[in-house]
């Protein structure tokens, strides 16, 4: 008991000292004032709801009911003369959002100056119902004063590279809103998938939103403007403003695969299916680029109320403006310096397009090379530096960049995310102006970019770091060790509503889980390892190419696999799936497991050299764990098959992947000994290097028609001695790439 109780209070603020003893209140965010009171209030059938009569309330009301309808199974009194809640319009309650919630054995009362200080208070009260069903529900006593410390607290989520369905993005709506982030920024287009449904330009969905993978299947999707309609009547019944994004002038090659008028080219690139910057952005110097847009614009402000149009306009490469006649003839006749001056101008036109229809623009930090108008708000992603920036330019920024919830869940862990203070740098001399600039500091954003996330593991890196996220934006200020044991003990306690939402949340501060392999020469097969962030995570896996369901076969730290073939793994964690499958290619051969040594040592940064021997292929994503890598030497790898041994081919593969600056070597060359000095030759080939070729994989095979008996071999592969010009650092920026080499 004294350990609990102890536990309780250090874990809350000293106003709550009172209620120790009783009820543990655990509000995410922490309002800012709360006082416990005596005793409780026991909600039952007899509760009714007094409210303001107009529209906006009654849909409160009628969400409050719903909640503690889902939440207790209590059915509240609908009668006029039931009462127990109230909700009020109270002028003297200041602030947009502020609203002031009391609960004491007579009642419930919430009052505010606006619907959304209203609403905040309801979703406070649902933190307060006990989460067990019953006839009737205890609400403990108590006094909360609450209003937020930003404005803006939004979260984004790129649908672009991965696409989710409605129904995953109103779930997200429900959780968001339950911890009051108040915009939805919802990141609509990119060059991988053009997602919303534009009247005036079919081909923007029907070619733009799919996409050919490598294996030939098409990947894509799109919203209607119905289900655009959808979600933003959906959020605003939450509270949540949703931004759309539509990107311009970069991120758009799946517009301009539709529409290849729009580029400078005016050939129509594939919608690509690797990740990164792409050359190929809008042309600038086309009237009917601007004609365009402004056509898109006008269909995205119709469905959308908000203010706000984020236009991106982040990572654009100029090599096409440089190299397009109307893209410079523009330039010379606006006397612009340069193509950041043509950029500068391209953003500037179309934010006086969106202010002449009363909205304000929001972009990415880039907007602001070239010079940015200072009415436009600039989301910073790329440090302090860019918020310095824009402060002194007279901008208002959100801050997003130290919120990427792509980030590794051990890389941006929920304590990094509560201890960031957006309303300080780190540098002094960006510090002072942070300080003198605070007023301009809107707020932030945690947004999910989707390259490695999907519907299924989202959930795993946006939660519990959300929570952390929403707390920070609220309180703000509280960002010491103090704060953060606080929130800690009051997050364990959201861990069972999560629960009950089917909320497939993440660890912490590791990974959900890391497969890895050990080769079992004795066995002639593989031990496939799961570090599992829970203890109650189970992974259920396939060797018939079929999809993993929870039914089928299952193992939790370590399986034993004999047989070659597809295997397919999936995470699932009580009942939830926690990730898409990950796929491994397993490969017997006369190299498995057998001691292998490199005249240059890989790159500590990718796999050890030994996963060339491991019988694991790689996939087209080349941080999978399964290639190793070489910056500066050559792939020079000797393999001892530890006896004489008799085979007919050797292999070995690499990866092409021009924009990562991943090259092909110049030179493989296989030889062969038996007593590991003198060796023979047996085979040379200088693969064809295509630097306009998308990522690829390259294997190179010897094939002997007589058998071949050695006890050694050697693959060297020499890489390119000289880069091509485009390359920034030349030939030492090179990269080699190899994930197995195969003996038969
Ligand atoms: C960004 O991450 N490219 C805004
Ligand atoms: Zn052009």
């Amino acid at each position: 008991m004294l350990k609990s109780l102890l536990a309780c209070c250090l874990g809350a603020s000293v106003l709550l000292t009172s209620f120790c003893a009783s009820a543990e209140i655990s509000i995410i965010p922490e309002p800012q004032h709360i006082e416990a009171g005596h005793g409780s209030y026991q909600l039952d059938a007899n509760t009714g709801i007094d409210a303001p009569g107009d529209a906006r309330a009654r849909e409160i009301v009628s969400f409050l009911r719903d909640a503690i309808r889902d939440q207790t199974s209590i059915r509240l009194s609908e009668s006029v003369h039931a009462h127990g809640i109230a909700l009020a319009i109270d002028p003297s309650v200041k602030g947009d959002e502020a609203y002031r919630l009391s609960v004491t054995p007579r009642g419930v009362i919430i009052q505010a100056s606006t619907d959304k200080g209203l609403f905040w208070g309801v979703q406070t009260l649902r933190q307060l119902l006990p989460l067990e069903h019953g006839a009737s529900a205890a609400i403990p006593a108590v006094q909360i004063e609450d209003a937020p410390a930003f404005a803006y607290r939004g979260f984004m989520l790129d649908v672009g590279r991965h696409f989710y369905p409605i129904s995953f993005i109103k779930k997200q709506l429900d959780l968001l809103s339950y911890y009051k982030i108040n915009i939805f920024h919802w990141h609509l287009t990119e060059d991988q998938g053009w997602r919303l449904q534009i009247n005036r330009y079919p081909k923007l969905t029907s070619v733009g939103a799919w996409r050919t993978e490598a294996d030939g299947s098409r990947y894509g999707g799109f919203y209607t403007q119905a289900e655009a309609r959808e979600v933003v009547e959906y959020a605003r019944q939450r509270n949540i403003t949703v931004i759309p994004e539509i990107e311009m002038p970069g991120h758009s090659v799946a517009a301009l695969a539709s529409y290849p008028e729009l580029s400078c080219t005016k050939q129509p690139p594939p919608v690509p299916t690797t990740w990164g910057v792409f050359k190929d952005i809008d042309c600038v110097g086309d009237k009917a680029t601007f004609t365009f847009l402004q056509n898109v614009l006008d269909e995205v402000m119709t469905l959308f109320p908000s203010p706000y149009v984020h236009i991106g306009g982040d990572e654009t490469p100029k090599d096409r403006w440089k190299d397009c006649a109307s893209c410079q003839a523009l330039m010379h006749e606006q006397g612009l310096k340069d193509e950041e001056g043509l950029q500068s101008y391209f953003i500037k036109h179309i934010q006086s397009y969106l202010a002449s229809k009363g909205k304000t623009l929001i972009g990415w930090d880039e907007i602001l090379e070239g010079g940015a108008d200072k009415n436009a708000i600039i989301e910073i992603w790329r440090g302090d530096d860019e918020a310095r920036k824009a402060l002194e330019n007279g901008n208002r920024i959100i801050i997003a960049g130290p919120f990427y919830l792509d980030a590794p869940l051990d890389k941006l862990t929920v304590q990094d995310i509560y201890r960031t203070d957006i309303t300080h740098s780190t540098s002094p001399e960006d510090d002072s102006t942070f300080i003198a600039h605070r007023a301009q500091i809107l707020g932030a954003e945690a947004p999910l970019w989707s390259e490695r996330a999907n519907p299924f593991n989202a959930e795993s890196k946006m939660y519990p770091r959300l929570l952390a996220f929403a707390e920070n934006l609220w309180r703000s200020g509280m960002h010491d060790d103090a704060a953060y044991a606080d929130f800690q003990h009051r997050l364990q306690a959201q861990y069972s509503w999560l629960d009950m939402q089917e909320v497939a949340y993440g660890p912490e501060n590791h990974p959900v889980v890391d497969y890895s392999f050990t080769v079992n020469v004795h066995r002639d097969g593989w031990q496939l390892q799961a570090k599992r962030g829970f203890d109650n995570l189970k992974n259920h896996y396939t060797m018939d190419g079929t999809e993993p369901t929870a039914q089928s076969p299952l193992f939790v730290d370590e399986a034993d696999i004999r047989q070659p073939g597809t295997l397919k793994v999936v995470p699932f964690r009580n009942g939830l799936r926690y990730d898409n499958a990950t796929n491994f290619t397993l490969t017997n051969n006369r190299a498995l497991g057998k001691p292998i040594t490199f005249a240059d040592t890989p790159s500590p940064h990718y796999a050890p050299g030994d996963v060339l021997v491991d019988g694991v292929m790689g996939s087209a994503d080349f941080h999978d764990g399964r290639w190793a890598a070489w910056n500066d030497g050559d792939v020079d790898a000797t393999i001892d098959l530890q006896q004489d041994t008799t085979f007919h081919a050797i292999s070995i593969r690499f990866l092409l992947a021009p924009d990562s600056r991943v090259l092909l070597p110049k030179r493989v060359t296989f030889f062969t000994s038996s007593d590991g000095s003198h060796w023979v030759q047996l085979y040379t080939n200088m693969p064809e290097q295509d630097l306009s070729s998308p990522a690829r994989l390259q294997q190179i095979d010897f094939r002997s028609m007589k058998p071949i008996k050695a006890r050694y071999v050697r693959v060297k592969a020499e890489r390119p001695s000289s880069a091509p010009a485009t390359f920034p650092d030349g030939a030492k920026n090179i990269w080699l790439f190899a994930d197995e080499i195969l003996i038969q």
